[in-house]
């Protein structure tokens, strides 16, 4: 018993196949040319030997059904008396032969009988699918189905014409087929030059049914060609359905023209980096463990890419695999805010990422494919450490928190790996903005004043790595803060003209090249006394 699938039996089919094509050319030939007798000989054993092995085969192969594959040969037997077995008989009777022999005269009735190999093509269709469904495109089938059809009527016909015209005008046999397959097309595409031309009452009712059967073939040629080739690329039909739905929808919306560039530019990236396809809505209807083995070979790529995962066992990468799903962001999205809540975290399939400060002046890093981030918040339960901007078209994978939590729990190693590498990245954070701290410049706390003489003096602290100090006074007859030294190199200066008769009030600040520090608190000097005490 052969198995449905078994590789031998696809061999055996392509063989039966190119015979079958091999009879219906070559049998409607034979009865209208002097073909060698020996050749025709031949292909009639030829023929009839594959047909007869044929129906042998069929009563040794098993069946598909339900999902099981039945060898039971009364089953198998019975299956097919009742399905093709009649039709495969009747295909490979010698039907031409013993008619020939039998009624020599009846040509027309012979020439029709003859034909009854035609009969397997019937279910050539499906044994095409079957050998080429998985390589080749369908719709490609059915247009290569298509016109080998349409040759095959022509051929038909043209054998037809020959028959029921003859040779009048004496000519060889290649001359004599050419015209005759001329004759037919330009009948059959409703063409009709009218420069052959039946004669006799036989002929013109040949005519008047192949004129029919051309009316016919041209409407479903035409219909079926038509959405063939919108179906050779059935991803692409879809997508640009979608886009033209879209681009109708922005501009009846009147969507400035910059943002439908972008949107635009969006679909586009679809469609080059994965055709156009939802990979999560394509594997939803599959059953767990098929849609498990499809994610694995999907997320092949992002799998090998993250260092994490290569030492990872299977049943980790099997649990999280099923539990990513492909994300997109254009060039300039903030995939993540410092400061909000997380519920995911990323891995990087394609692309580049920013890690910046909150107010987004500092780069920490540049995180590109295989990386991951958004984990410190699910690990540690706390607000986002940094503000992720994608540089470019980013494909990325979203890990949910709940997802998270459940591998972190079943897998200690990998939560161990995970953790160290958010301690050390919060801690690289954590450095880089106390450095930033450092370089704003101390508040200046420790002020001294006193009178030397009518001028007022004004001592402080020394503040690290300063460009200079500024010191303003407030009017008291105004209320007014105004400079009275804006460049001191010292961290003293004397104010030649205070108020005399009232108390006024100082603040000082320092400036480094980061900017400047906060004012301190205002110093207060009294009044000058007659014998000028403080
Ligand atoms: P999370 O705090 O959830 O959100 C911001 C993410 O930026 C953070 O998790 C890390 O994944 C990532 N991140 C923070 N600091 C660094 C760093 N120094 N280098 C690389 N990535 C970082």
């Amino acid at each position: 018993m052969f198995h449905s699938e078994n590789k031998l039996r696809t061999s055996w089919d392509s063989l039966v196949l190119a015979v079958t094509v091999f009879a219906v050319i070559e049998i409607p030939l034979s009865m209208v040319f002097d073909l060698s007798s020996t050749l025709v000989a031949a292909a009639v054993r030829i023929i009839l030997g594959v047909f007869v092995a044929d129906i042998l085969v069929h009563f040794n192969t098993g069946f598909y059904r339900l999902g099981k594959t039945v060898v039971k040969r009364s089953a198998v037997a019975l299956r097919y008396l009742k399905g093709w077995f009649w039709l495969d008989l009747l295909a490979a009777l010698p039907i031409g032969l013993a008619l020939k022999y039998f009624v020599p005269s009846a040509a027309t009735l012979l020439f029709l009988l003859s034909l009854n190999p035609l009969l397997k093509l019937i279910h050539s269709g499906t044994t095409l699918y079957r050998i080429g469904g998985a390589r080749v495109n369908p719709a490609i089938l059915r247009l290569v189905l298509l016109v080998f059809w349409i040759l095959l009527v022509a051929h038909l016909v043209s054998c037809g014409w020959i028959l029921i015209s003859g040779n009048p005008q004496g000519l060889a046999s290649v001359p004599l087929y050419i015209r005759a397959f001329y004759w037919t097309i330009t009948t059959l595409t409703t063409i009709g030059y009218g420069d052959i031309t039946p004669q006799g009452e036989f002929q013109t009712v040949f005519v008047i049914f192949i004129e029919l059967l051309g009316a016919g073939m041209y409407g479903m040629i035409i219909g079926n060609i038509a959405n063939l080739i919108a179906n050779i690329d059935i991803a692409k039909s879809q997508y640009k359905g979608r886009l033209d739905k879209i681009n109708a929808f922005l501009n009846y919306r009147n969507i400035p023209h910059p943002l439908q560039r972008k949107i635009n530019d969006y679909y586009s990236y679809l469609w080059e980096s994965r055709r156009g396809y939802d990979e999560s809505a394509v594997l939803q209807d599959l059953p767990i463990a098929l849609k498990t083995t499809v994610a694995l070979q999907i997320n092949r790529g992002i799998i090998e890419k993250v260092p994490l995962f290569q030492t990872a066992s299977e049943d980790l990468i099997r649990e999280i695999v099923l539990n990513l799903n492909p994300v997109v962001f254009t060039p300039g999205d903030m995939i993540v805010t410092a400061g909000e809540v997380g519920f995911e975290m990323y891995f990087i399939s394609q692309g580049s990422v920013d890690v910046l400060s909150a107010d987004e002046q500092t780069a920490y890093a540049t995180l590109t494919a295989g990386q991951f981030f958004g984990e410190i918040a699910l690990l540690l339960s706390m607000p986002r450490t940094a503000t992720i901007r994608a540089r470019e078209y980013c494909d990325l994978y979203r890990l949910e928190k709940d997802n998270f939590e459940r591998v972190i729990q079943h897998y200690p190693d990998f939560a161990e790996r995970i953790n160290e590498l958010a301690e050390k990245r919060k801690a690289e954070i954590e450095e880089i903005q106390k450095s930033k701290e450092s370089e704003i410049p101390e508040k200046i706390e420790d002020i001294q004043a006193e009178h030397t003489g009518n001028a007022v003096n004004l001592r402080w602290n020394w503040v690290r790595d300063l460009r200079h100090y500024e010191v303003i006074k407030r009017i008291p007859t105004t209320g007014k803060w105004t400079y009275v030294e804006k460049n001191a190199l010292e961290p003293n200066i004397t104010d030649p003209n205070p108020d005399p008769d009232r108390s006024t009030m100082y603040r000082i600040r320092a400036i480094k090249t980061t900017g400047p520090g906060a004012w301190s608190k205002p110093v207060v000097i009294e009044a000058a006394p007659e014998e000028s005490e403080t």
